[in-house]
């Protein structure tokens, strides 16, 4: 009874999204699913929805940014058509999610594969 109760507890945090501590991993291509594959695509190329999203797959434009800006156009956002998501991610989970993107196409930034430890 107490058991099932702690793991409905535990669902309940994970379903939050953003609930972060010790018994949650933060998972980059969990929050890239969610937030960003709608326009991006699963796999970085854009949906046919938002074919204006960029292309994430192709290594040329992520290469081109830092993770900073890549942090900066998540929290600002990108007129037009890239929504700003303001302080809602913390900056561990803009870690993860920045290397996630970066796996997308491979690019060689200094985050990338680090969701893979
Ligand atoms: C509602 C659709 C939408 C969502 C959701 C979205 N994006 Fe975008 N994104 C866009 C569009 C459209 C652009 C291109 C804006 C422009 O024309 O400069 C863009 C641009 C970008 C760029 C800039 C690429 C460059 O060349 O400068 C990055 C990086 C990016 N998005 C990452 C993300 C990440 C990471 C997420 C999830 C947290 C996300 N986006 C969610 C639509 C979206």
């Amino acid at each position: 009874m107490l058991r099932s109760a702690v793991v409905g507890a535990l669902v309940i945090a994970a379903a939050c999204g953003e609930a972060t501590g010790p018994e949650r991993e933060i998972s980059g291509q969990q929050l890239y699913e969610q937030y960003c594959a709608r326009c991006h695509g699963a796999d970085g190329r854009p949906t046919p929805e938002q074919p204006q999203a960029r292309n994430l797959a192709d290594r040329r434009i992520v290469d081109a940014l830092s993770d900073e800006a890549i942090f900066m156009i998540v929290q600002r956002g990108r007129e037009p058509g890239m929504p700003a998501f303001g302080d809602q991610f913390t900056e561990a989970s803009l870690s993860v999610l920045v290397a996630y993107v970066r796996s997308l196409s491979g690019s060689r930034g200094s985050h990338a594969r680090a969701d893979e430890r």
